[in-house]
């Protein structure tokens, strides 16, 4: 397993959201210790709101299907050739991990619950990027289709927040701008001032 090459802010800066994989799968171990170092992400209470259904090995051809089944509508009638076309967002990526969530019923714990599992995910792919794996947080609508839920064996009461895909890729995507401290950011009291 290759030690940490990237400074926290080389990781953060040059991290870019992968869409495009070359096909090359990711091996659990590598899964594995990514989620095992992504855990040390900051909660409230240490509740650790965040499990992952994954798929890496043999199980992703069952996982293609399921896609398939579920996030391209049946009435779409695709030939084989299209078909497969659009089937490559899903079946390039070397492995998957969907971040589940659990939904507190009382407001501020679900919210803080949300964001803690998002500082996972984020650790998540700035660890996979210092390995050179490239990943793309989804959100597609089936997540929440029940069909779906039921099939990664989601609970009532739980979330998919995430739709990790993850892989190697030969291509770096364009970084997309960013705005800069002083678009976003007013000094205490001074805002007031300068706007009298
Ligand atoms: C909450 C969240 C949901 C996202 N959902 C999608 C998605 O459904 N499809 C997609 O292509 N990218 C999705 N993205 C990835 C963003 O499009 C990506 O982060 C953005 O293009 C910025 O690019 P960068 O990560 O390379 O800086 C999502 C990102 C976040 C944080």
């Amino acid at each position: 397993m290759n030690p940490q090459t990237l400074s926290v802010r080389e990781a953060i800066i040059g991290r870019r959201s992968i869409k495009k994989f070359n096909g090359q799968p990711v091996d659990r171990e590598v899964l594995m210790k990514i989620i095992d170092d992504a855990v040390w992400a900051p909660n409230h209470q240490n509740r650790q709101p965040w499990r992952l259904v994954a798929a890496c090995g043999e199980e992703i051809l069952e996982l293609h299907k399921l896609l398939r089944d579920t996030a391209i509508p049946r009435w779409k009638d695709l030939s084989e050739e299209s078909l497969e076309k659009q089937m490559q967002k899903f079946t390039l990526p070397g492995a998957y991990a969907f971040v589940i969530v659990p939904e507190d019923v009382r407001q501020k714990q679900r919210l803080e619950d949300f964001a803690a599992a998002s500082t996972f995910i984020q650790n998540f792919q700035l660890l996979a990027w210092d390995m050179g794996i490239g990943s793309c947080w989804k959100t597609p609508d089936f997540l929440d289709k029940p069909e779906f839920r039921e099939a990664l064996g989601v609970k009532p009461g739980e979330r998919i927040i995430s739709m990790l895909q993850l892989g190697y890729f030969d291509e770096l995507p364009k970084a997309m701008e960013r705005k800069k401290s002083d678009e976003i950011v007013t000094f205490f009291g001074r805002n007031q001032k300068n706007n009298d």
